[in-house]
């Protein structure tokens, strides 16, 4: 069974969520497909969703808190709301563009770990380190596991080299194959792949050994393109 994730990142309003979501759970449902499928909106259309059990609704991000002063932040009062207990932490759009530490990200793990979340805990290497070498490229995704509890019973990890992000450069079945079996036999955690992943090319990186599904940002924004994912891995 493969895990299929939607990363919305800064797309969808509340009402394109809700249309989605409900195309989501009428298709997992009318089609009998049990994997598991994860939808991360935006922050600002959380809301109560009815889906079946297989659809998870999760937050892109969340404050170490649950509540406070923090500008611009959601912490768990505002998650509780809608029951969201499923949480993407480490996300290289948060690490490089938002400018999140690692220590930032270990004491945000810790919180959500404390509470019992679900975390997708993403990890991955930029351009310049890749291509100083394999070597170079283990210890820098090594390094992000600074002070997070890989035994932890709730974890799911997603390696989405940076490079690959948006880029429309997916990794080589040789690049995956090559970080996941070295990655799953270190941490024994399913482990999702990232970047680039699309309608023509998910069912091949699912069926590769140590891949347990994907975690898609452009081309799940599409309805009809990420039913169509999930259609092509639903009996993986
Ligand atoms: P793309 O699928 O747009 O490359 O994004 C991947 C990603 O960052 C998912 O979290």
């Amino acid at each position: 069974m493969s895990i299929i994730a939607s990363n919305f990142k800064t797309n969808h309003t509340r009402e394109s969520t809700s249309f989605f979501v409900k195309e989501v759970n009428d298709f997992l449902v009318s089609n009998k497909i049990s994997d598991d499928v994860y939808i991360f909106p935006t922050s600002t259309s959380l809301d109560s969703f009815d889906t079946v059990s297989n659809l998870t609704m999760g937050a892109q991000n969340a404050y170490a808190t649950v509540k406070g002063s923090f500008t611009g932040e959601i912490g768990t009062e505002q998650l509780d709301e809608f029951g969201i207990k499923t949480i993407l932490i480490g996300h290289s759009e948060r690490r490089h563009v938002l400018g999140e530490s690692q220590e930032e990200i270990a004491k945000k793990f810790a919180f959500y770990k404390e509470l019992g979340y679900k975390i997708i805990y993403c990890i991955g290497e930029p351009l310049e380190v890749k291509e100083s070498g394999l070597e170079q490229t283990l210890e820098y995704i090594y390094e992000q596991f600074a002070g997070i509890d890989t035994n932890y019973e709730n974890l799911i990890l997603a390696y989405e080299p940076v490079w690959a992000i948006g880029t429309g450069v997916t990794a080589t079945n040789d690049d995956i194959r090559i970080i996941h079996s070295t990655l799953k036999s270190q941490i024994d955690k399913p482990l999702l792949y990232g970047g680039s992943v699309k309608v023509a090319n998910v069912r091949e990186i699912c069926e590769l050994d140590g891949v347990d599904g994907a975690l898609i940002g452009t081309a799940s924004w599409n309805i009809e393109d990420f039913k169509q994912i999930i259609e092509n891995t639903k009996d993986l």
